[in-house]
């Protein structure tokens, strides 16, 4: 045991985590667009998929719907959410007069770019990713019906069936599981020689980094706490990658009150990290709530450094950052 009687506990916290550039750039335009323009501002879909982000946005003003047609007509800005949007969606904007300000990731936006590029050379398009994620409705939807085609596991892959296989490209979600989709690739690549790929992946530096961190500290770890919300994709990719890296049980957890104590009774090593999408005040109730069990020692274990940061929407780059 610890000083004060407790048991001892450390703690490895790995860097990167919690926040992406893309996410904090989300965040920014509706508090800016809630300080430039007063309430209420529209966001189409979660703005990020965290709980805690979107409830305090709603407290300060912002109003969530899922769909432009839940929007009355009005002059308040509509902001698009950080995984991107069907083409459809801003056509519609610009149908009604909508003021939108697009918080679509530039990376994202990137991958929107180059499977229309890719279309428009005639490219049949394998989208490697996640069925109703909202950057796969989004990335799709950049295409006319059919264009695209997704691949969602190796078996995908070994399936899929293509018009002219000298005409192939893949593109991919941003979020995903590095080795998953190396895996699926090499598939691809195995029978289809030609398929046009990306340079890597589409999978973003902060995906990459978050996930490499998580593989340095678990075979460390007795448990691995990913602090980010059910509904968030590159949160599950780093339960999965932490168990696989050798840590025995990774979970997900919103908040500190939800933490099932029993599952770290035995415990002296604690991994935690957080999705791209949770605030580092989630993380610190965390620690605080094993600190008041447990003598802890926090070990920041970095992996790598990030200094990635996105222009804000033209209507905003007047304003003072938040
Ligand atoms: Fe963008 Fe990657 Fe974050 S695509 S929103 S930087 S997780």
């Amino acid at each position: 045991n610890g000083r004060h009687g407790r048991p001892a506990l450390t703690v490895y916290l790995a860097c990167p985590r919690g926040f992406c550039a893309g996410v904090d750039r989300a965040i920014q335009i509706v508090e800016l667009a809630l300080e430039k323009y007063g309430a209420p501002v529209y966001v189409r879909h979660a703005i990020v998929h965290n709980r805690y982000v979107v409830d305090t946005l709603k407290a300060k003003g912002a109003i969530f719907v899922e769909e432009l047609d839940e929007i009355p007509d009005t002059d308040a800005p509509i902001v698009f959410s950080a995984h991107g949007v069907p083409k459809a969606v801003p056509e519609a904007a610009r149908h009604r007069r909508m003021f939108v300000l697009d918080a679509t990731c530039p990376l994202v936006s990137k991958v929107h770019i180059e499977a229309e590029r890719l279309h428009d050379q005639g490219a049949e398009i394998l989208l490697i990713g996640h069925a109703g994620h909202p950057e796969v409705v989004g990335t799709t939807g950049q295409l006319p019906e059919g264009a695209v085609h997704l691949i969602e596991t190796i078996d995908d892959a070994k399936a899929f069936t293509p018009r002219d296989p000298g005409k192939l490209a893949v593109i991919t979600q941003t979020t995903l599981s590095v080795d998953d989709t190396r895996e699926i690739m090499e598939a691809l690549k195995a029978r289809f020689p030609a398929i046009a790929v990306p340079r890597k992946d589409d999978i973003c530096y902060a995906t990459t980094n978050r996930q490499d961190a998580v593989k340095r500290i678990a075979p460390n770890c007795d448990r691995m706490i990913v602090v980010g919300s059910p509904n968030s994709s590159n949160s599950l990719r780093l339960v999965e990658v932490a168990e696989r890296a050798g840590c025995r049980a990774a979970m997900l957890v919103e908040r500190a009150s939800e933490i099932d104590w029993s599952l770290f009774e035995d415990i002296r090593h604690l991994g935690v990290t957080a999705g791209a999408s949770a605030p580092q005040v989630l993380v610190d109730d965390i620690i605080d709530a094993f600190a008041e069990r447990f003598d802890v020692t926090v070990e920041t274990v970095t992996t790598a450094e990030e200094n990635v940061a996105f222009k804000l929407p033209r209507p905003l780059r007047d304003m003072p950052a938040a």
